[in-house]
């Protein structure tokens, strides 16, 4: 090989090594163990801030303006729609991907000292991915993103005390207008993305910092056994790359085949029916649906970022890092809580839509939508994670870790419902 080449080599190699440790137990190589998730959300944000920055040539962050912008964009531009898809498509992929990440960091019990403070970098990431897919949705101007806002914010006013004030801040103004289309568009392309470009170098810090991945292994294996060491170059670094170009064709494909949406110009004087969330808040406006909105937006979201929060230092064994699910039984519980997460959740949905009605019976009581179900949600809380502690003779982390499950699972079922069995009037239907 030539010298210069040699060189040029081993330069890219220590620059490469700035960032990633220069030898990785081979077992976290496996696949199976991070599903390579962590690397393609790092993919997917590259790719965002990438089509982010050449929509901003084109967009009009003004009422009168944004739409038509992104119709020209749409129309006019080479590529421009299929700029916007692959933006839409990987914002979309990367919450999901993100979410995905988070399970296999929970399930395999990475959050524990010495990660306890990435766990909360995380959930900060995490927090304001879902803020940046919330304002740029709200950027297209159209009835759907003009409906949402109007509506959403309307239930602020519920939040006893600050509600009013917070609605007029979002909104930028009394109604929804140029200050709630500004306030949203330097959200969306300059706060959330700094914060972003400052936390994310914080997270990879500390992976370096925890001295590396936990390493996986079955729950008979001796936790001091990491197994042989592999040089990162090529190991990893081969791995990701292969893994990234595959990513970025999967939303190649998905973003010349699928359109992303775009509905009717905003307008004010007509609301769409039905006017639902995006997906990803979709479990939350299906909570809307039974609770009153203090609980809803308030004490039910606050009470469950809490406890995620405060979760390394409530469950903070790391004896069972790298083992998924802690235990051969904890995979049994988790799965259990699964089941009974779902008939409850389902269950609880009919009662109220077809007995209780309490989304029919008016405006929303703060006793019966609010304290009463709210109580009983706890008890059914409290009553699985003694009765399944008990019967599988568990420790509290299993125990712990299937509460999560339920919580986790009810969520996932009432976006399910939200999305497919929420028809016209936001009436249940089968399917659709
Ligand atoms: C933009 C979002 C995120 C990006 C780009 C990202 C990236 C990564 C990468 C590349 C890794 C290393 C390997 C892997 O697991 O694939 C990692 C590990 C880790 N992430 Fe994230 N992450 C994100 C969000 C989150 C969230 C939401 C959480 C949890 C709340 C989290 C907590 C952690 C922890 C604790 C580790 C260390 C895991 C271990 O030692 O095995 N991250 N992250």
């Amino acid at each position: 090989m030539p010298e210069l080449q040699k060189d040029q080599r081993k330069y890219f190699r220590n620059l490469l090594l700035h960032f990633r440790p220069v030898t990785v137990p081979e077992r976290t190589l496996r696949l199976s163990f991070t599903w390579g998730l962590g690397g393609m959300a790092v993919g997917l944000v590259l790719l965002l801030f990438g089509t982010g920055l050449l929509l901003k040539f084109v967009y009009e962050p003004s009422p009168g303006l944004a739409y038509d912008s992104i119709l020209y964009l749409e129309n006019n531009v080479p590529f421009g729609q299929l700029l916007r898809n692959i933006h839409r498509w990987s914002g979309n992929g990367l919450l999901l991907v993100a979410f995905l990440h988070f399970l296999r960091v929970f399930y395999t019990g990475a959050f524990a000292p010495p990660r306890q403070f990435n766990w909360i970098i995380g959930l900060t990431l995490f927090a304001a991915l879902i803020f940046s897919n919330f304002t740029g949705y709200r950027l297209l101007w159209d009835q759907i993103a003009y409906w949402a806002i109007t509506i959403r914010t309307a239930m602020l006013e519920y939040i006893p005390g600050a509600g009013t004030g917070l609605k007029k801040l979002v909104l930028g103004g009394a109604e929804p207008g140029p200050g709630t289309i500004m306030n949203f568009y330097v959200i969306h392309t300059a706060i959330l993305p700094a914060l972003l470009l400052f936390v994310l170098p914080f997270h990879f810090w500390r992976i370096r910092k925890a001295d590396r991945l936990v390493i996986p292994r079955s729950p008979e294996e001796d936790p001091a056994a990491c197994g042989p060491e592999v040089d990162t170059m090529p190991h990893l670094i081969v791995r990701e790359v292969a893994m990234a170009l595959v990513l970025l064709a999967v939303v190649l494909l998905i973003s010349m085949f699928f359109d992303a949406p775009l509905a009717d110009k905003a307008n004010p004087g007509l609301s769409p029916n039905p006017t639902k969330a995006p997906w990803y808040f979709m479990g939350i406006q299906e909570m809307l649906m039974h609770f009153h909105p203090v609980f809803s937006l308030l004490v039910i979201p606050l009470l469950l970022v809490s406890g995620l929060f405060a979760l390394p230092y409530i469950n903070s064994t790391a004896e069972t890092a790298g083992v998924w699910f802690r235990s051969h039984k904890g995979r049994t519980m988790a799965l259990v809580a699964v089941v009974v997460a779902t008939a409850a959740t389902v269950a609880g949905v009919l009662l109220d839509e077809f007995v209780l009605k309490t989304s029919q019976a008016g405006p929303p009581n703060i006793m019966s939508n609010g304290l009463v179900p709210f109580a009983i949600i706890l008890a059914i809380c409290a009553g699985f994670y003694l009765l399944i502690k008990k019967a599988f003779t568990a420790t509290r982390n299993e125990a712990l870790q299937a509460l999560f499950t339920l919580l986790t699972a009810a969520f996932v079922v009432l976006t399910i419902i939200g999305i497919w069995f929420r028809g016209s009037g936001m009436q249940l239907m089968w399917a659709g």
